[in-house]
Parts: C-alpha cells; sequence; structure tokens
C-alpha cells in the first residue's frame, strides 16, 4: 500500500511511498481519535450538566468490560505501529550487500562526497537511478544530518563514528539536501543537491571526472606512505594482522570477544588500535589519531575493503593494483 500524503515532497526513493503510508495512517487515527473524544467529551458536558443547584449525582460503578476494551484495543493498535515503523526501520538501515558506497564528510558548513572511482562533490551528490546506494557519513567537527525529504532520509552523522543509511532513487531529478541538525552560524547555508541521474549518463558524469585515481588506490598510497604496509604484509609475516580478505568478515579478540570487520571497527582501530586487539597479536601498534583526516580514513577503508572478502574470480572493486586474495594462504 503506497499513499501519496497531500503536501509532501516528491516520492523519489524505494521506501518514501512506505514511509508515507505509515505517516498518512498515524495522521488519520489521530485525526479519528481526536475528533471522537472531542465530540464525546462536548455530548458529555451537555448530557450530565447540573440542571439544578442541590442535584447530586449518581454513583457510578467501573465497568470491567469498557476497562479491557479500551486497554486491550489501543495497545494492539500501539503495537501495530511498532511493528510497521520497526519494519521501515529496519528496511531503511539495513544496506543491501550489493549497494554503491559513497562516502560522506560533513563540516561547518558543507557535505563532501567521495565516489568510489574518486570523483569528489561538494553541497552536491549525482547517484544513479534505480540502484540502491549506500551513504557512509561520518563529521569533522560537530554533529549535522543528513536530510532528503525527498528520499524520506534523516539520519544524524555524529562525530567519532560513522553512520549509514541508504535509498535507492526512482526518479530522476533534483532534490534539496538539508543540514537539519543546527550546527553553528552557517548551519542554513549547509544545503546543497542530490542530482538522480539516469544509468547511462551517470557513467558518463563519472568517467568526466576522478583526476586523481580512485578512493581505494588513494588508500592504498595512504598505506604506504604511513608505512602500514611493513606490519599489515600481505604474507602473513608482518608483526600485525593480514588485512587482505578481511572485510566483512568476523574477527576474534584477545579478549575472547568477536567484532564485525565493518567500516566503523577500521575507523576505531586506527584511530585507537588498543580498543579491539585481534586475538594473537600484541597491542603495538601506534594511534594515528590527529594524523589523518576523515576524508583519509574514509580512503583507507576503502582500500581495506577492496582488498577485502571477495568472491573467487571477482576483480577488484576498482582497484586492479591491490594483492589479490589468493595471495594468503588458503584459509577455512
Ligand atoms: Cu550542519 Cu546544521
Amino acid at each position: 500500500m503506497q499513499v501519496s500524503m497531500p503536501f509532501s515532497p516528491d516520492q523519489a526513493s524505494s521506501y518514501s511511498g512506505q514511509v508515507d503510508s505509515l505517516f498518512a495512517f498515524l495522521c488519520v487515527l489521530t485525526i479519528l481519535f481526536g475528533t471522537v473524544i472531542t465530540l464525546l467529551i462536548i455530548y458529555f458536558a451537555i448530557k450530565y450538566r447540573r440542571r439544578h443547584k442541590d442535584e447530586i449525582p449518581g454513583q457510578v460503578e467501573g465497568s470491567m468490560k469498557l476497562e479491557v476494551l479500551w486497554s486491550v484495543i489501543p495497545f494492539l493498535i500501539a503495537m501495530g505501529i511498532f511493528v510497521w515503523g520497526a519494519n521501515i526501520y529496519y528496511t531503511m538501515y539495513h544496506a543491501p550487500s550489493e549497494a554503491l558506497d559513497i562516502y560522506v564528510v560533513a563540516k561547518q558548513w558543507m557535505w563532501k562526497f567521495q565516489h568510489l572511482d574518486g570523483q569528489r562533490e561538494i553541497n552536491e551528490l549525482h547517484v544513479p537511478l534505480g540502484r540502491k546506494v549506500k551513504i557512509t557519513m561520518t563529521t569533522e567537527d560537530v554533529i549535522h544530518s543528513f536530510y532528503v525529504p525527498a528520499f524520506r532520509i534523516k539520519l544524524d552523522v555524529v562525530p567519532g563514528k560513522y553512520s549509514t543509511v541508504w535509498f535507492e532513487a526512482t526518479k530522476p531529478g533534483r532534490y534539496h539536501l538539508f543540514c537539519a541538525e543546527y550546527c553553528g552560524t552557517g548551519h542554513s547555508r549547509m544545503i546543497g543537491w542530490v542530482e538522480v541521474m539516469e544509468a547511462s549518463e551517470y557513467q558518463a558524469w563519472l568517467a568526466g571526472g576522478a583526476a586523481e585515481g580512485s578512493l581505494a588506490s588513494s588508500g592504498e598510497k595512504l598505506f604506504q606512505q604511513f608505512a602500514c604496509i611493513t606490519c599489515h604484509r600481505s604474507d602473513g609475516q608482518g608483526r600485525g594482522p593480514v588485512l587482505q580478505g578481511l572485510f566483512g568478515k568476523e574477527v576474534p579478540l584477545q579478549n575472547g570477544g568477536k567484532v564485525i570487520a565493518d567500516e566503523s571497527y577500521i575507523r576505531e582501530s586506527i584511530l585507537s588500535p588498543r580498543a579491539k586487539v585481534v586475538a594473537g597479536f600484541q597491542p603495538i601498534m601506534p594511534t594515528f589519531q590527529g594524523q589523518v583526516s576523515e576524508e583519509q580514513l574514509l580512503q583507507i577503508v576503502a582500500y581495506i575493503k577492496s582488498i577485502g572478502a571477495k568472491a573467487p574470480g571477482e576483480a577488484g572493486v576498482s582497484n586492479p593494483n591491490a594483492p589479490a586474495p589468493a595471495m594468503k594462504p588458503p584459509s577455512q
């Protein structure tokens, strides 16, 4: 069921109709209950008004039937709303694995976007039509909020972590992008556009930029520049864990716990290497806090992702020079 609300922005993402349906349901429900209760209040006020000065009302005993009825019905309605909302929430915040990655760094007062092929843009985001896009966001300073009304997306971007959300644009066009969290004097200027293009146009647009090489290859350069490669060797002889084939896998930790090697874990391991030490390794890695920018961190993450878990025979995401996973001894 997809409902379009009057006065609401374009429905331009795959789940915007579902969000609107839930919103419409909540509005109808609120109006319905609000009207019924208001009318009853007026009706009872008139019906049971005091008619003469010494009138004493008769005693009203409780009614079990009524009590149960007006407890159970709202409970069922509330649970229905909960399940419905949770379902949409789950859809929105679990990015499909085949989604196209786009990285976002917010700062006072702009949105910086990085595409896998190396294109960067500010306050302007180009995305292909009909393709799932996963956005991984962080901020250099304070909290911002990524808000694209036409996609029904609003997600806080919080310092020190990655926030992710995905969408699939279903209608070509230009859509407003806002910052929806008051972030300082330039907050109202922290706006931009999302441009949804046909797949072929998008390809042409991609081909037009990218003088600097792919995001992963920039990450690889940093990997060498910061000498990560001396410890994280692909042959398993280094003092740090092998990173080839790591991304998306479960990592056993020194303290007996486990963690999935996702974007946030890699970020944390670069900035606070002692937070989660891999089982069998010493906590000898220095922190890179203050030495790498958020954009560089995302490039390194993209690099580690590109040498990460790949299906056999599949080419690198966008980095043909990355060492193939075959370089590590066969595991499992
Ligand atoms: Cu950024 Cu408001």
